[in-house]
């Protein structure tokens, strides 16, 4: 029988341990205890940005043999990961008498597994610790995209794509986009070969393959000086400028409140210390969503999406 003490385990993403443990101590969390990336906690779930993964409602359980340690999982639901940083080996027996899950990798556009998706640890030889429902739809927070190698300029298309894929929505063909910080044309690429209409703005021209995509126009400006007025409505704003937060926050709040933007993708950066006053900010946002995506560095991914059914 699973014991009643509920806790919550956030899975930091690797190389940011640090980020994690500040953010959590900003939000008044207090850790019990470190077991590898995942850091342990009594009390509910924080929608943290910097955990890979957030395990809500977790249950320590026995595990008296390798059989009846998946039986209880497999008892709760179909779908687990597994999290090993100690006892891998015999972590390893429990998860091999589960259901297997797909860990294919993901060819874009495809949204996000639906399923729900538990994790699951061995704290000690004996004792297990495990969450039907976490905040990431990927093993442990790591999802693999097909790459592209030939198509796009840059590698940033990549944290494009697996936002879109968490957001499981994406321009369709003909809508109108704005990509700001867009040289040399990752991003503009994705936009365009989803068939959308991109205006992309940078001080820097797009790489020539891009910029002579069909539906891409080129504004040589600075983001930060664009009149939302010129620009009229776009479906989508996606930011990936290279600035402080603070600025694209208030970039950010001049476009919402000029009502012409019903989606955002933006790329919120740090140079030296983590502002997390700023991150915090955004995420207060309703409707927002700041998320360390896989594939970020020392940024996060925030996602505003004004469309019903969020
Ligand atoms: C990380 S790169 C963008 C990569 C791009 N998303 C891609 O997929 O290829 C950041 C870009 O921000 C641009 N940038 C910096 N300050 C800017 C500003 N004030 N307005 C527009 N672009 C700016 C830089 O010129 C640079 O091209």
């Amino acid at each position: 029988m699973p014991t009643d003490r509920v806790t919550t385990a956030y899975l930091a993403a690797e190389g940011f341990e640090s980020q994690l443990r500040e953010e959590l101590g900003r939000a008044g969390v207090a850790v019990s205890t470190e077991h590898g990336r995942l850091l342990l906690s009594d009390g509910p779930a924080h929608e943290v940005a910097w955990a890979a993964n957030i395990w809500r409602d977790c249950l320590e359980l026995p595990v008296a043999s390798i059989g009846t340690a998946a039986k209880a999982l497999r008892d709760v639901q179909r779908n687990w990961a597994m999290y090993a940083p100690l006892h891998h080996r015999r972590a390893a027996l429990i998860q091999e008498r589960l259901p297997h899950v797909s860990a294919k990798p993901v060819v874009f556009p495809t949204a996000a597994p639906a399923a729900p998706l538990g994790s699951w640890t061995l704290l000690a030889p004996d004792r297990m610790l495990a969450a039907a429902s976490c905040s990431s739809p990927f093993p442990n927070g790591e999802v693999e995209l097909v790459e592209d190698k030939v198509g796009p300029p840059s590698r940033a298309y990549l944290k494009l794509w697996e936002a879109l894929v968490r957001l499981r929505r994406w321009p369709q063909p003909g809508e109108r986009c704005l990509d700001l910080g867009a040289c040399p044309g990752g991003w503009t690429w994705v936009l365009a070969r989803l068939g959308a209409n991109v205006v992309a703005v940078d001080k820097a021209p797009l790489d020539p393959k891009v910029a002579a995509m069909p539906g891409v126009e080129w504004r040589g400006e600075s983001a930060f000086g664009l009149d939302p007025a010129s620009v009229g409505p776009v479906d989508w704003l996606f930011s990936d400028v290279i600035c402080y937060p603070a600025r694209l926050l208030r970039l950010v709040e001049r476009w919402r409140a000029a009502g012409l933007v019903r989606n955002f993708v933006c790329t919120i950066k740090f140079q030296g210390e983590t502002d997390h006053e700023t991150a915090a900010a955004f995420a207060r946002l309703p409707g927002a969503r700041v998320l360390h995506l896989h594939y970020n560095k020392h940024e996060l991914t925030f996602m505003l999406d004004f469309s019903e059914g969020r």
